[in-house]
């Protein structure tokens, strides 16, 4: 029976920020699909409805909420000791263990690649890959937002990225590429909740709980 040692793996302000951004992409790619595809309910005319525009709304909050969370995330990361920090994102560049670790994923090895505190270099990766996601999304999310207006701070993010909008090709264009970028989350999510569930059952180490309690069971060598 191997012997198990808890120890803090996640703060507070990591877990609150995990599950907040949890919550609101799912609340985003919800409201983000019916704008994309909307239906109407009830009976009359759907002239005469604001069903899509009062979804919009909810979705453009969420959204910004989403920029602050990210913009929250960001700053931890960079000033605070707390893990992780933006060099657990380079733990890909240890290229013997991101061999490794792809070998023991194909069953080509046994050797089970040890658990660092900072990321695995393959979760660095998939890491790394959310925050350009996240930072497309934001763009070109709060170019459409500040399409809308002509004053206030929704204008100003919009005028400072008219160059951004300009490349894109127009509205359209944005629009298009903050669709496609969406399914970047949904094929991120698919992976990263099968690799959670997957790491908690072979290593049984608690990671799943770990996003709840911040606290993780570790083998001791
Ligand atoms: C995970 C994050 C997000 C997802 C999955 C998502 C998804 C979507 C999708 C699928 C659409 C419909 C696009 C179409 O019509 O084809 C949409 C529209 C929109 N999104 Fe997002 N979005 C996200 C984040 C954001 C953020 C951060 C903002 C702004 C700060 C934003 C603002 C908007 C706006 C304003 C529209 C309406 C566009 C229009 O009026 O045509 N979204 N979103
Ligand atoms: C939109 C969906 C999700 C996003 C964007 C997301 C994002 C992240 C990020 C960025 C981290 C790294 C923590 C940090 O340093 O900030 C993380 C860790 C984690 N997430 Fe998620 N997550 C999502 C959904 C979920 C769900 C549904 C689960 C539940 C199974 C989950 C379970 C975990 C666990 C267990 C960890 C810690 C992994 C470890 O021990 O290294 N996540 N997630």
């Amino acid at each position: 029976m191997p012997n198990f040692r808890m120890k803090k793996e996640w703060w507070l302000s990591i877990r609150l920020i995990h599950w907040s951004m949890v919550s609101s992409v799912f609340i985003l790619l919800a409201s983000g699909f019916y704008i994309a595809y909307p239906i109407s309910f009830g009976a009359g005319a759907t002239a005469d409805k604001f069903c899509v525009g009062n979804i919009r709304t909810l979705h453009t909050f969420f959204g910004v909420f989403l920029t602050f969370l990210m913009l929250w995330r960001a700053y931890l990361g960079i000033f605070t000791k707390f893990h992780a920090t933006w060099i657990d994102l380079l733990s890909w560049t240890n290229i013997h263990k991101l061999i490794n670790q792809v070998k023991f994923y194909l069953l080509i090895s046994n050797k089970k690649p040890k658990h660092v505190y900072q990321y695995a270099p393959l979760q660095a990766l998939a890491y790394s890959g959310l925050i350009l996601l996240q930072f497309m999304i934001i763009m070109t999310g709060l170019i459409m937002v500040g399409a809308n207006y002509h004053a206030g701070l929704s204008a100003f993010a919009g005028n400072l990225l008219k160059p951004l909008e300009i490349a894109m090709g127009g509205l359209a264009g944005v629009r298009l590429i903050h669709h496609i970028v969406s399914w970047g989350f949904i094929i991120f999510i698919m992976a990263h909740v099968y690799m959670a569930i997957w790491t908690d059952i072979v290593y049984k180490e608690g990671t799943i709980s770990s996003m709840i309690s911040g606290r993780v069971f570790r083998k001791a060598d």
